[in-house]
């Protein structure tokens, strides 16, 4: 890569596509002098693994273990002071240094502890992280109440003690017009067991408790100062020095707030366009867009997911999972994942593979909703977003049909939507809804691909299907993944 350019990856699914995992490969392969993001806040999530040294990062971006690289937050992220720091600790733990190298913009917002609490008490239709993400994002646009000020900027907060005022007024406001809602919620929790996040909620009815979340906010946000950047020039100066920058996208394209499954999406921006925005650089460097899909996809939370096996009765039944039963321990109990691969209902067989895939949230261990790859989609996602190279994981999941009920490996290479055949993803609820996918079935391979390493081994069935995405979604391939392990990746090109 020439000096001065900057590099950006995104996600083109609904999240979850093994990001973090192409990122290290990247990493390691390329230099770059700044990792940035550029939205979302620890809704994200990634583990990374060197020397047997693993640690889950969320809002530091990932580069922690290159020493010479320096980390950015941009301002279209959202900043959880508290957790934030935790991450930070846990980072220092590892001997890892992040003075004078993680740099946060003073741009960046917030999440002040009444979005948490808005969150805990609005997230669930959407099925949320419960991260106040979506608050945090809405008081941007709202910017203030009268005087008072709703949206606080990291650098806004840091450089006048007023806003200490402000998020004490915005957390008491919240708790008064919600005061009833919390008590309801409280005695439903109390009614399903739940104490734990009852205990949480009642804190919120305790005015000395109240203070002191405001106290911590305050100590939280004051241990950044030291990250503070203040420049809006800070990357473009770097990059005219020569500096390369690669921008790390959280969340993924179906996610997006605007163009997403709206209103089952994030609250940011996650098209890699939005990385200069949020990442605070000119795009007159940019030089390539890389982008992460998953040859099984997965969903967490609701909203519509057209090559979902089983449809709605997976997205209900995948909710349900959502704090009453713990459906990961129930469903490794209760099934054998073999039998269910060979069953008729489309159902069962994503049960079968999200056991077998262990598709259940990393965090969360919410069970992920198991879809098959939707080339229709992938093609308007690729094009949307100008990805240059492409990367898939889990190509060697693609062996396991070869054990199911199915005739081939599934694909979904068109849609119906009321009788016509459509090749764009619908952009209402209502006609997702009604949209069936068209399969196509490429033959099963047999062979164990998790060894290898080098293109030229791949049996000639997987680079049939290979050939046959990059015909059909009309871009490159770069790299598959072949198994979890960090080493178990081929570059394609
Ligand atoms: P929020 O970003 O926490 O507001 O959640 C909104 C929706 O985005 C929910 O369906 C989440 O499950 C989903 N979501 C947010 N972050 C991620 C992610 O990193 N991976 C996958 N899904 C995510």
């Amino acid at each position: 890569m020439k000096k001065g350019k900057s590099k950006v990856l995104i996600g083109l699914q609904y999240g979850d596509e093994g990001k973090g995992r192409v990122l290290d490969k990247i990493l390691g392969d390329e230099h770059f002098d700044i990792i940035a993001r550029f939205n979302g806040g620890a809704n994200a999530g990634h583990s990374l693994e060197i020397n047997g040294q693993k640690i889950a990062l969320h809002q530091i971006p990932s580069g922690i273990f290159y020493p010479d690289t320096k980390l950015y937050i941009g301002s279209g992220c959202v900043i959880n002071s508290e957790k934030l720091n935790q991450e930070k600790q846990d980072v220092i733990n590892l001997g890892i240094n992040l003075e004078n190298r993680l740099y946060i913009s003073g741009n960046s917002s917030l999440i002040q502890p009444h979005h948490l609490l808005l969150d805990r008490l609005f997230g669930n239709g959407v099925g949320t992280t419960m991260n106040g993400i979506g608050p945090t994002y809405s008081d941007q646009g709202i910017r203030a109440e009268g005087d008072r000020i709703k949206n606080i900027k990291l650098g806004e907060y840091l450089a006048n003690r007023e806003f200490i005022l402000h998020v004490k007024e915005n957390l008491f406001e919240t708790v008064s017009r919600y005061r009833d809602l919390i008590e309801k919620r409280i005695e439903e929790l109390e009614k399903s067991n739940l104490t734990k996040e009852s205990i949480e909620l009642r804190k919120y009815l305790d005015n000395s408790k109240l203070m002191e979340i405001v106290d911590r906010f305050e100590t939280e946000t004051r241990k950044l100062e030291n990250h503070l950047s203040t420049d809006p020039l800070f990357l473009q100066n770097l990059i005219e020095t020569g500096k390369n920058i690669f921008f790390e996208g959280a969340q993924s394209t179906m996610l997006d707030s605007i163009t997403g499954s709206v209103p089952y999406v994030t609250s940011s921006r996650t098209l890699a366009a939005a990385a200069y925005t949020g990442g605070d650089l000119s795009m007159k460097n940019h030089d390539k867009t890389l982008a992460v899909c998953k040859a099984i996809m997965s969903r967490v939370g609701n909203g519509p997911f057209i090559s979902e096996y089983g449809g709605e009765e997976s997205e209900i039944y995948c909710a349900d999972g959502n704090g009453k039963t713990y459906v990961k321990e129930v469903e490794l109990a209760k099934y054998d994942p073999y039998k269910l691969l060979r069953s008729e209902n489309m159902f069962e067989i994503g049960i079968g593979l999200r056991i077998l895939e262990g598709e259940y949230g990393a965090s969360t261990k919410r069970p992920r909703r198991v879809g098959i790859l939707d080339l229709v989609m992938l093609k308007q996602n690729c094009k949307l977003n100008g990805v240059d190279e492409l990367y898939i994981n889990k190509i060697d999941s693609l062996r396991r049909f070869k054990d199911s009920s199915l005739q081939g490996i599934p694909f979904v290479t068109s849609y119906e939507l009321d009788s016509k055949t459509i090749d764009y993803v619908p952009s209402t609820i209502a006609e997702s809804k009604r949209t069936k996918p068209v399969i196509t079935y490429l033959p099963f391979f047999h062979e164990d691909i998790s060894g290898i390493r080098d293109v030229s081994c791949l049996p000639r069935r997987v680079r049939d299907i290979l050939e046959f995405i990059e015909e059909k979604v009309e871009t490159p391939i770069h790299g598959i993944g072949v198994g979890p392990e960090r080493e178990q990746f081929v570059r394609i090109r």
